[in-house]
């Protein structure tokens, strides 16, 4: 897996540098890359080339879509760990960008790689059919905005010190980090025309993203920073509203291995060509970082 992971991390930043070559000279490029590269583990990615072989999809079309995803989740981080946000000074154990670049620098550069992702998929070397085209990109921006990341953003810093339903924080997982999931799981499909898997894959991607983002908050409760890359025992410390701030650190281990089984019985009927997500949900599952 970790190889796999490796390979997958070369050719989405391969293609990234090579997508903004032709901005080289302008000055939001360092910052930009800063925060882009050697980048992180490339779980996204992953997820997008698992579901893509199980539904035949074109290798370099499985790229540019990773390569759109991998510069939005990249924005994401930068962002989230401004002074107005989480304020962290530590990320994929290097210095935050807003810390290397300043705060205003690490702003445009997180909204410049957001706009990098829907450049990335319009552009005209992207070579599917323009409906497509339009119906990836509508539905990645609403991954991405009010409904998405951002909104789930504004209510996970809304709900810090506050006492919040499981519903509630349910809620605000899946827009923060399920919803770019359910786009690397809908997106081979999309290209591909299959209704039929649709819905089924929708909610595949937003299970495997609430997975990740409860074990994210597992990790953050237990991981040493020296090992994650990024400070540990914060959210506590900000009093965010996690599964585990409510229901305490077992329930959610056994709420996220209850997820697992869900997800595991949709991806019954695809057998041994949904062997490739098993691995990279067993790989979430027991991720130490
Ligand atoms: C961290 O995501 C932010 C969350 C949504 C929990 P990752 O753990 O995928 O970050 P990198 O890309 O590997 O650094
Ligand atoms: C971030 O969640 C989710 C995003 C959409 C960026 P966290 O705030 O828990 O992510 P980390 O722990 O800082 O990576
Ligand atoms: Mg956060
Ligand atoms: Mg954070
Ligand atoms: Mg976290």
């Amino acid at each position: 897996m970790e190889k796999k992971l490796k390979k997958i991390s070369k050719r989405v930043n391969f293609y990234l540098n090579n997508y903004l070559r032709k901005y080289d000279s302008k000055e939001l490029i360092p910052p930009m890359k800063y925060g882009l590269f050697p980048g992180g583990k490339k779980i996204r990615s992953k997820i997008i080339f698992d579901v893509g072989m199980i539904f035949k999809v074109e290798k370099t079309t499985l790229l540019i879509l990773a390569a759109s995803v991998e510069a939005i989740h990249a924005y994401s981080l930068i962002h989230d760990d401004l002074p107005c946000m989480d304020d962290d000074k530590l990320r994929r154990g290097k210095p935050s960008t807003h810390i290397k670049f300043g705060e205003s620098t690490a702003i445009l550069a997180g909204n410049s790689l957001l706009t990098t992702a829907f450049e990335i998929l319009s552009d005209n070397n992207f070579n599917v059919d323009d409906k497509i085209k339009s119906k990836l990109i509508n539905f990645l921006s609403r991954c991405s905005g009010l409904i998405g990341i951002a909104g789930g953003q504004y209510l996970d810093l809304s709900y810090e010190k506050k006492k919040v339903s499981f519903e509630k924080i349910l809620n605000m997982e899946l827009k923060k980090t399920g919803k770019l999931f359910e786009f690397c799981c809908v997106a081979p499909l999309i290209v591909k025309k299959n209704k039929k898997n649709y819905n089924s894959f929708a909610k595949i991607g937003k299970d495997i993203g609430l997975l990740f983002q409860i074990v994210d908050d597992l990790i953050d409760f237990k991981g040493k920073t020296k090992i994650v890359g990024k400070k540990t025992k914060k959210d506590i410390k900000q009093g965010k509203a996690t599964i585990i701030s409510l229901l305490g650190y077992e329930n959610a281990v056994k709420y996220a291995e209850n997820l697992k089984q869900n997800i595991y019985k949709k991806l019954r009927s695809h057998k041994n060509n949904a062997d490739d997500l098993r691995e990279t949900i067993e790989f979430i599952m027991e991720r130490k970082k």
